[in-house]
């Protein structure tokens, strides 16, 4: 993709995320999570990641969220390889925001609390992260819930804390594993809203493992695995 500068020279913009030949081997290879996956994606792009039961498609994100390393090839964030960092718990806290399918808010702690616990130890004062926690809860619609547990919430309530949580520390890339998969048809919607409200309104990319041709149907790209790899329009995986 290219860019126009304001001189109106056309640039090449860096993507944001690129996989060069990424393999995921379990069980001394037997199991090949992921073989052999190239891909990139460009700023603010939306790509849903679809494919059967097995076929990678969250080996795949917790790679590129940094949950996992490789067993071979690198992945790229706006050119520079992170695959092998040292601290890839740095790099996903400042660059990412992580949603599941089950949520994995801890029912112990208010739904505020969920939300801030990935800004602790940051730099800013516990005050600002307090502010902008009750800022994004308020935007997920969930003003009047900062104060009640996970466990009293909803589904659709719960995702959208996740969601919350998953922009408090201002990342530029959203993945989101089956993030409506738990839920019914009118919550789905909702929280499928707001994320891809997120690219609208704050220029976020999201990559959104689906298994639900609807969505798929709205991002600007779908990417159909098959055993470990990208199904080619017209030949075999
Ligand atoms: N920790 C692990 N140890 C061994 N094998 C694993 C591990 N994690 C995943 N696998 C295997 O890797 C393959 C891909 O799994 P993955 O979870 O990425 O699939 P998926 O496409 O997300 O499936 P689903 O749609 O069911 O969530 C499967 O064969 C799975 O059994
Ligand atoms: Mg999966």
């Amino acid at each position: 993709m290219t860019r126009a500068s304001a001189g109106g020279t056309a640039l090449a913009a860096e993507p944001i995320l690129g996989l060069r030949n990424v393999s995921l081997h379990f069980d001394d290879g037997r199991t090949k999570a992921l073989d052999g996956v190239d891909f990139a994606v460009d700023e603010g792009e939306f790509v849903a990641i679809a494919g059967p039961s097995g076929s990678g498609k969250s080996s795949l994100l917790n790679l590129i969220g940094a949950l996992d390393v490789p067993s071979a090839g690198e992945i790229f964030f706006r050119g520079a390889a992170y695959s092998g960092n040292a601290d890839l718990a740095a790099f996903r806290g400042r660059h990412i925001g992580f949603v599941f399918q089950s949520f994995h808010l801890i029912p112990t702690l208010t739904a505020l609390e969920n939300v801030m616990l990935p800004a602790l130890g940051r730099s800013w004062s516990a005050a600002a992260q307090r502010r902008r926690a009750e800022s994004l809860l308020a935007d997920m619609g969930l003003r009047d819930r900062l104060h009640s547990s996970p466990t009293t919430l909803s589904g659709g309530e719960r995702q959208r804390v996740a969601i919350a949580r998953a922009l408090i520390n201002e990342p530029s890339l959203i993945l989101a594993d089956e993030p409506t998969g738990s839920l019914d048809s009118a919550n789905a919607e909702q929280v499928l809203e707001f994320l891809v409200g997120l690219r609208a309104e704050k220029g976020l990319t999201v990559v959104m493992v689906t298994h639900d041709e609807g969505i798929s149907a709205r991002a600007d790209r779908v990417i159909r695995m098959r055993d470990g790899r990208i199904e080619r329009a017209g030949q075999p995986a």
